[in-house]
């Protein structure tokens, strides 16, 4: 083997006032997949993350939740930990940037940046909040657009028209947090000059730390010049207050990177073998990678390098970026049900299949990746299920039954199982690019082909005949020994059903290069299903599900919504998406004696009918009611009126009186369907 390489690798910080989703997993498990991989070939690698716990929102989230920020980023460390591991995500060590170890970094960074007159200060103005007393975020601040009058964006960028300003530039600027109208205020910031960096950051691109979409990328940010960075905010802030500078905290990005080190800071102190100075040093030929998504590589290939080289470390061996998840070809929406949480995929289906449905579609660029719901269950099924399990079912039943369980002395296919066996550089080559997806392809040929030689050997022809025992075992020993090199491959992407093959086949934890030799003479033990298909249902079940758990849903990226307090009379998204709208057929329409408004109608919504009491007599005859159509609320708990109990609610538009109109009967609107 190769000398053993000592390599760190993170993936990015998710942010600690959300639950982590099916788009976050395509980051957790491509770096997993990748470390796993490096593990299996003897290396020291070490994969090490962290929840990324500062800033406003989480703030506010905890604010709004009446609860500390340090309560608040427990609870959610909890849960991010559960999930990871469900998903077999194998950190090495999963820590908080609201920590010891990362204030300790943190200050000391700075510090060195600062002596090294890196940091500079400066007075500016900013949207201030005069009722929270606090300053505005861009992303806290809405207003109309200032080029084309959209109204309701963000302080940041109009989502109408794609304009970016800044918040001063809004017309009618409100704060999210208040509805107040913000106001301008000074205040000194602390800002890191980037610019001082520009040659450094413009070799460093240079070297291949870098994907080529991302270097050109770069050069589009050197040639529009490099700006200071803001690195302070002013309380009140959920962070670290920054040394000598009292009423200034960090900005959360400015610590949250330096939770990579912080994290393996904490790692070093438990693990013997591992030196954190030999990982970091300015000269360390140890290597450094941070797998992130394309949206942070700012914040990745410029401030961090740049941070590091100012402050005596070393720099990143290399950034890689993947793209974005969609599912069934558009963004994750909540109401389509495919903003898909981990914890409600955990519910109906194995986290493996996922696992190897990303693998089957990673590959080094940063492309969006797209879940299509019906291809992962085709794909799956037919690969998984049907190609690499099924070899080992066709053929561990007769060595079980007619040879106790043991293995043929020689191998009967030594070329068929050197083709599989010398494959193994170029799948390895393939991962180490993180190249998945071919890789996948690659292992599913040989399980082609593994399938292939069974149908043409037929055990269960042969079992039938007198004297071909030693044919038989041959046969599903070869079956049995190609079913071990497939698993060696897969075993990265799918570590829990390789766990469940060694133990069937009664051997170690495979690694990389145990499958130069085959199994001869071995005992295995008795066959067990090692993963079962998907069934549509459960997928079903789940998009069902999503639709229902909008509401503990974080979006990827800090957005205010969550956090901000409603303006008297605003409901929430979720009160909203409670109520259940139903097309309903007015069977019947009766005045009711002793209420001159009201009318008792008998509605048909589809799955029964319902009494409901409405006040729209004024605009309709009874009788011209029955046939016609309205809109229900279907699920508004029954209520006692002094006529009898009203179950529900109908809709009719207009100011009152005679101006009312409910639906005209139509084709395609039947009783029962769901209004959107
Ligand atoms: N907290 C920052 C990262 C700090 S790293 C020093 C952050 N957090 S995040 O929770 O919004 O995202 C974490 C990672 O998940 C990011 O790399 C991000 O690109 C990735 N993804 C979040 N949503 C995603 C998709 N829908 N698809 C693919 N990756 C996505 O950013
Ligand atoms: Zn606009």
């Amino acid at each position: 083997m190769s000398t053993p390489r000592h390599i760190l690798v993170t993936s990015a910080l998710p942010y600690a006032n959300g639950s982590i989703h099916l788009g976050h997993l395509v980051e957790y498990i491509q770096t997993d997949i990748w470390v796993r991989f490096q593990k299996m070939q003897g290396h020291q690698c070490t994969y090490v993350c962290a929840d990324d716990a500062h800033g406003t929102p989480i703030m506010l989230r905890a604010q709004s939740e009446g609860i500390e920020p340090e309560t608040l980023i427990a609870r959610t460390h909890e849960e991010h930990t559960a999930d990871f591991a469900a998903f077999g995500i194998g950190f090495d060590n999963y820590h908080t940037t609201h920590s010891d170890e990362n204030r300790e970094l943190a200050t000391r960074i700075y510090t060195r940046l600062r002596e090294a007159g890196h940091i500079h200060t400066r007075i500016i103005k900013q949207a201030f909040d005069p009722e929270k007393q606090m300053f505005l975020p861009d992303r806290f601040i809405k207003g109309e657009c200032p080029r084309c009058g959209a109204a309701d964006q963000y302080g940041d960028s109009c989502e109408a028209c794609g304009a970016t300003y800044t918040p001063t530039e809004l017309k009618n600027p409100v704060s999210a947090l208040s509805g107040a109208t913000p106001i301008e205020k000074e205040s000194e910031h602390y800002f890191f000059a980037l610019g001082e960096f520009e040659a450094m950051l413009r070799d460093w691109t240079r070297g291949d730390h870098v994907q080529p979409v991302i270097a050109n990328k770069l050069h589009e940010w050197f040639d529009a010049g490099l700006r200071e960075w803001d690195i302070s905010r002013d309380e009140p802030y959920f962070g670290f207050e920054i040394p000598d500078a009292p009423g200034k905290y960090f900005y959360v990005w400015l610590d949250a990177p330096i939770g990579y080190m912080a994290s393996f800071r904490q790692l070093c102190d438990r693990r013997a073998d591992l030196d954190f100075d030999s990982y970091w040093d300015k000269d360390s030929d140890y290597e450094v990678y941070h797998f992130i998504g394309k949206d942070i590589a700012y914040f990745h290939t410029l401030f961090w390098p740049a941070m590091l080289h100012g402050a005596g470390f070393r720099t990143p061996s290399a950034v890689y970026c993947h793209g974005f998840l969609t599912v069934n070809g558009q963004k994750m929406s909540k109401s389509r049900g495919t903003f898909i949480q981990a914890r409600t995929y955990l519910k109906h289906l194995n986290p493996e299949y996922l696992r190897y449905y990303f693998a089957a579609k990673l590959g080094s660029g940063i492309e969006d990746i797209d879940l299509s719901l019906e291809d992962f269950q085709q794909r799956v099924n037919s690969d998984l299920v049907g190609k690499v399990v099924n070899i080992a079912s066709r053929c561990a039943g007769f060595i079980h039954k007619r040879f106790e369980g043991r293995l043929a002395d020689s191998c009967s296919e030594p070329e068929l199982y050197q083709q599989f066996v010398e494959a193994r550089e170029s799948i390895a080559a393939l991962y180490e690019n993180r190249e998945f997806a071919q890789a996948m392809r690659e292992i599913m040929a040989l399980a082609d082909q593994a399938n292939q030689y069974i149908d043409m050997e037929k055990p269960w022809v042969i079992a039938k005949q007198e004297g071909s025992d030693q044919a038989l075992q041959a046969i599903c020993s070869v079956g049995i020994n190609l079913f071990r090199v497939l698993v060696t491959y897969l075993k990265p992407v799918l570590p829990k059903l390789a766990a469940g093959a060694e133990t069937f086949l009664n051997i170690d934890a495979l690694q990389w290069d145990d499958v130069r030799e085959p199994l001869i003479g071995h005992g295995i033990n008795k066959f067990k299903p090692l993963m079962t298909r998907i069934e549509k249902a459960h997928i079903d079940a789940m998009i069902d599900e999503s639709k229902q758990d909008l509401q503990q849903t974080a979006p990827a990226t800090p957005q205010p919504a969550a956090d901000i307090e409603p303006i008297a009379g605003q409901i929430e998204f979720d009160d909203f998406a409670k109520i259940d709208l139903r097309i309903a057929r007015i069977l019947k329409a009766e005045p009711v004696e002793g209420a001159d408004k009201l009318l008792q109608l008998t509605l048909d919504i589809g799955d029964g009918t319902r009494n409901v009491f409405a006040g729209i007599k004024s605009a309709y005859q009874p009788e011209d009611l029955e046939g016609k159509l309205t809109v229900m609320v279907a699920n508004l708990k029954p209520r006692k009126m002094r006529f009898g109990v009203s179950e529900g609610m109908v809709l009719a538009a207009g100011p009152g009186g005679q101006d009312l109109w409910i639906l005209e009967p139509h084709a395609g609107a039947q009783p029962g369907m769901r209004v959107k």
